[in-house]
């Protein structure tokens, strides 16, 4: 039997998921399918119904509907009630959906696995409050900073942001200007949409520790404008294929009870990368 899955979102035609997922089940000899589906706000929950009664064993959520698919799921992860997000859902034999999500897991073993940088006793710091940066404050502070630091342009934002999470660990929150007075940081996220858009917030350059990782959430081919920022600095960089892929296995791992090595499918998305 053919376990199906697909990726649901608005635009969708660029989403690297179905190759990622496709070679997973290659590389653990699973029989799958996985296609996009596109959706609008209106018809998200009829779209996810309708899946589920096409037999279909679960469906990634990814942007804008993360905050949405919380509310069609009929049971959450803890990490998924606290991120308010949701982005794997799984369709299970007595007809529930339990949504995870999978992307504070995915960047920090991309972090920690594959950039070899260890986030224990660390300072760090993610630029954005939004649903991005929401998603992985959990899984962030779970591996124990020494100090988790969100600034956001809108700092009520992110001051509202890290009350949520305050009960895991050492986290504080401000503007971006109120960055000149700190330093230091081990590293530095990215979390905003801007990377997309070519921009980055304007940064104070002692920001970063000599031996700093610059973490871009945007997966893009070229470097994106905080990345080439972070390299004049001396800092090691990395956009978010990995995150991607990473959370992708977390996954596939809810539906398929198995992790792919993921090591394998690096060189084949690289090249796919626009
Ligand atoms: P996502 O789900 O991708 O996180 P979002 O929830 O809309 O998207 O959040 C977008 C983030 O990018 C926010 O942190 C936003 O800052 P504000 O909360 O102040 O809006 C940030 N962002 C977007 N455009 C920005 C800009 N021009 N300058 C600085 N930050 C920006």
């Amino acid at each position: 039997m053919i376990n199906r899955y697909t990726v649901v979102g608005q635009p969708i035609a660029h989403s690297l998921s179905p190759v990622v997922h496709q070679l997973f089940g290659e590389l653990t000899q699973r029989k799958i399918c996985y296609t996009r589906t596109e959706s609008t706000p209106e018809t998200l929950s009829q779209t996810i119904e309708s899946l589920k009664s096409q037999g279909y064993k679960g469906c990634n959520v990814t942007s804008p509907f993360k905050p949405q698919a919380v509310e069609v799921c009929d049971k959450l992860s803890r990490e998924a009630r606290l991120a308010g997000s949701v982005n794997t859902i799984h369709m299970r034999k007595d007809g529930t959906m339990v949504g995870h999500t999978t992307d504070g897991k995915g960047l920090v073993v991309d972090i920690v696995s594959n950039k070899r940088h260890t986030v224990r006793d660390k300072r760090v710091l993610v630029m954005g409050a939004g649903g991005a940066s929401r998603g992985v404050m959990q899984a962030l502070l779970e591996q124990q900073p020494a100090t988790l630091h969100v600034a956001n342009r809108t700092a009520e934002k992110a001051i509202e942001l890290i009350g949520i999470f305050r009960e895991f660990g050492e986290i504080t929150a401000s503007g971006y200007a109120d960055l000149s007075t700190l330093e230091g940081f081990d590293i530095v996220i990215n979390a905003t949409t801007l990377g997309m858009s070519g921009q980055m917030p304007e940064l104070p350059s002692q920001l970063l520790n000599p031996e700093a990782l610059a973490y871009d959430m945007t997966y893009v081919k070229q470097d994106t404008p905080f990345m080439l920022w972070a390299k004049d600095r001396g800092a090691q960089t990395s956009n978010g294929l990995g995150m991607l892929v990473e959370q992708a296995a977390e996954a596939f791992l809810v539906w398929e009870d198995v992790r792919p090595k993921t090591r394998m499918v690096y060189p084949r998305l690289r090249e796919m990368l626009v």
